[in-house]
């Protein structure tokens, strides 16, 4: 059977009568001749626009046997599909598409609003983006135009809309991808007149009269105060820092314009293709775009996992020893994590997955044997429903001929070829059951991007920075092998045991009495340092710190202040057996009010003051972490707070080997991957069965360097 009209039309009904996304999306995509779904999309993203067309057969043939059941093309196509304005020229993408739907490959199409031709930035140079030093971008490169300008909106929307209508009916297109990587630049933020007038309609909408904008923002502060909302300027270079209220709310506006600006596109395509799926990429935990507010109407997360280019970044920053495999997994970890609970706990796609060398100006290694088929795993075991490789063969020319490819520059399979081809032949095999499973979660780490962005306006220490802090109590809940949604605040707590908030710097009353109501009814929270000392128009609260949530604490904050060369000892009395800790960037010095101690300071003025405090709240647990704890005693507190909260940790594990799992009634997969490049030795503490081997497990196990090993338990 081929991947013919009918069979598409057929497809296309499922997904209007199904219920369960993974069933609408296998549906479209069943490529394998057969009728039956694939148990994933497993695709790559591919450039037809970049290849000559006398291979585009070949391409198809060979992407066929390599197993692929769907590609991304087009998002950059912008200057091939309307060589001039308004004169739209689709026929080569309509004969690849043929090409690839012929060969059962199923098709998702990039809207190309990343990458405006040159006519378009010559005719109306206004839609370049202003950098945050007031100076204009120039075209040539991607990502430099303005969210907010209507030109670059009206003209975006045009060539989507062109798009749309010549595809819709076209057999093999399932899905859209809308524009890619949304802020993902050299200056994520726009700083130009349009800009300057759309914050300005925004904070109309926002604030209602002048009179609350300036009382919410202290305007008084060095005479700022607004007679007009045209006055309102965007905080470009004005000789001395921005008011703080006004530069949380302009990066508040900007996620907005680039939301709106996909919502544009969206809303068309839900119009005129309402069979096929909608979607946008990005990185995980870019952080400067809302990503809740971004996927909230797209069908589901798809994000960009670049696990080595990772890697060769942070090896060039300061602190290169942190740059190990194991920061790398909880890194990418601590995305998918994100990416499955940006939709509570819908399944997520990579829609770009490294499979290669990577870079633009400089290579990140290649990979090593094992770890493109770990990383798969890895996204599949958090939840992943489609992975696509990151790029069918490698560019000759452009900004991006170092991003290797499943096909090296002259055609020949690439050092990571074979690997990716195992790897989609054994997940073809894995079933339903376990994809369709849940990922199990009791514990909840609070991401904030008003916190990320009200930290980076005002860090309090030139080294305080609020992701480091994210990922490290990330890394550190995950040692205990428990699962962990990442939330924004607004998320339901009520699934939880255990919700922490690292740096909780802004506190908005509503979120803090969802706190209280967690805790009242039996949860276990814990904050870190600085928790709400800002409410959410960024002024400092008139209360004692911690704020809104100074009863469900049981303290007060008595002092606190950054700690530069000499660390602040910190004692952890609380945690039997635990040898004495720092405090490395900042102290919270506490003073309970209902709250017992669980450490305190060891030196300077604060020595015998409290730096840990516990209260119980309702039925709950508040626990407050004043201290900027060292990684050990990080490993020591939380982890014990986690299994007082009732979390059990399932089995102790060597370093560097993940656990996920996954339940489906009274189905039990455990996924175990090998982050390290030599073996190591898990001891089972309950018999299972090798889901891809089918062979029985018990006792000790050894999984190989970069191993993998989905146990079903029984
Ligand atoms: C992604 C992006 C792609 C490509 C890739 C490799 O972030 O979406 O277009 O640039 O990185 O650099």
């Amino acid at each position: 059977m081929t991947f013919s009209r009918r069979n598409f039309l057929r497809g296309a009904a499922v997904i209007v009568g199904a219920v369960s996304l993974r069933d609408r999306i296998w549906a479209l995509a069943a490529p394998n001749g057969a009728g039956t779904p694939a148990p994933l999309l497993l695709g790559v993203d591919y450039y037809p626009d970049q290849t000559p067309e006398a291979l585009w057969e070949e391409d198809s043939r060979m992407m066929a046997d390599f197993g692929v059941t769907n590609v991304r093309i087009a998002e950059f196509a912008w200057a091939l599909m309307e060589p001039s304005e308004g004169k739209c020229d689709f026929a080569w993408l309509q004969r690849s598409i043929d090409i690839l739907h012929k060969h059962n490959i199923a098709v998702i199409l990039g809207t190309p609003s990343a990458a405006p031709p040159p006519w378009l930035t010559a005719k109306y140079p206004d839609v370049m983006e202003v950098n945050a030093q007031g100076l204009p971008l120039h075209p040539g490169g991607r990502r430099f135009t303005c969210p907010s300008n209507k030109t670059n909106r009206r003209l975006s929307l045009a060539i989507a809309t062109e798009m749309a209508r010549t595809f819709v009916q076209t057999p093999g297109v399932i899905g859209w991808q809308i524009d890619n990587e949304f802020t993902l630049s050299d200056s994520p933020r726009c700083y130009c007149n349009a800009c300057r007038a759309g914050f300005q309609d925004w904070l109309r909408a926002k604030y209602g009269s002048l009179e609350k904008l300036n009382q919410d923002w202290g305007t008084v502060f060095w005479s700022q105060s607004y007679s007009d909302f045209s006055q309102i300027p965007v905080p470009l270079p004005s000789g001395a820092d921005p008011n703080p209220g006004l530069a949380l709310d302009y990066d508040r506006y900007q996620s907005y314009a680039n939301v709106s600006f996909l919502e544009e596109q969206l809303a068309m395509l839900r119009q005129k293709c309402p069979n096929h799926f909608i979607t946008t990429n990005n990185v995980g935990l870019v952080d400067y775009i809302n990503e809740r507010d971004l996927y909230a109407k797209l069908d589901f997360v798809a994000f960009d996992n670049y696990p080595g280019f990772f890697k060769m970044l942070m090896e060039g920053q300061a602190n290169p020893e942190g740059s190990n495999w194991e920061a790398i997994l909880t890194m990418v970890a601590m995305s998918h994590d994100f990416g499955r609970s940006l939709k509570d706990g819908k399944p997520f796609m990579i829609m770009e997955e490294q499979s290669g060398k990577a870079g633009q100006h400089t290579f990140s290694a290649q990979p090593e044997k094992g770890q493109l088929r770990l990383w798969t795993y890895q996204a599949v075991a958090h939840g992943a429903m489609g992975v696509n490789y990151f790029r069918w063969d490698t560019a000759t020319s452009g900004a991006e001929e170092y991003w290797h490819g499943v096909l090296n520059h002259d055609r020949s399979p690439s050092p990571g070829f074979e690997e990716i081809r195992q790897t989609i032949k054994e997940l073809k095999t894995l079933g339903k059951d376990v994809l369709e499973s849940q990922y199990v979660a009791e514990a909840a780490l609070v991401f904030d991007y008003d916190c990320s962005w009200a930290v980076q306006i005002q860090p309090g220490h030139a080294r305080l920075s609020y992701l480091p802090q994210v990922v490290a109590w990330y890394g550190t809940l995950s040692a205990s092998h428990t699962g962990i949604d990442v939330i924004v605040p607004g998320a339901e707590l009520t699934p939880y045991k255990i919700v922490v908030a690292p740096l909780p710097y802004v506190m908005s009353e509503a979120h803090a009495q969802r706190i209280r109501d967690f805790v009242r009814n039996g949860g276990s929270f814990v904050a870190g340092f600085r928790l709400g000392v800002k409410n959410e128009f960024s002024q400092i609260v008139r209360t004692p710190l911690p704020g809104f949530l100074r009863d469900v604490m049981g303290v007060t904050v008595e002092d606190y202040g950054p700690i530069y060369s000499e660390k602040a000892g910190v004692k952890l009395s609380g945690f039997s057996g635990a040898p004495d800790g720092t405090s490395g960037l900042w102290a919270d010095v506490l003073r309970p009010v209902s709250a017992e101690v669980l450490a305190t300071y060891t030196n300077f003025q604060h020595a015998g003051k409290p730096a840990i405090t516990q209260n119980s709240f309702g039925k709950g647990k508040a626990v407050y972490i004043g201290a900027d704890l060292d990684p050990v005693s990080l490993a020591r507190v939380l982890p014990t707070l986690a299994g007082s909260a009732g979390i059990r940790s399932a089995m102790d594990l060597p370093r560097g080997v993940e656990m996920t799992v996954r339940e489906a009634g009274r189905k039990r997969w455990m996924f175990l991957m090998n982050h390290k490049s030599e073996a190591q030795t898990v001891k089972l503490t309950n018999p299972g069965t090798d889901l891809l081997s089918g062979q029985a497990r018990s006792g000790e196990i050894e999984l190989a360097g970069y191993g993998v090993q989905i146990l079903q338990m029984s």
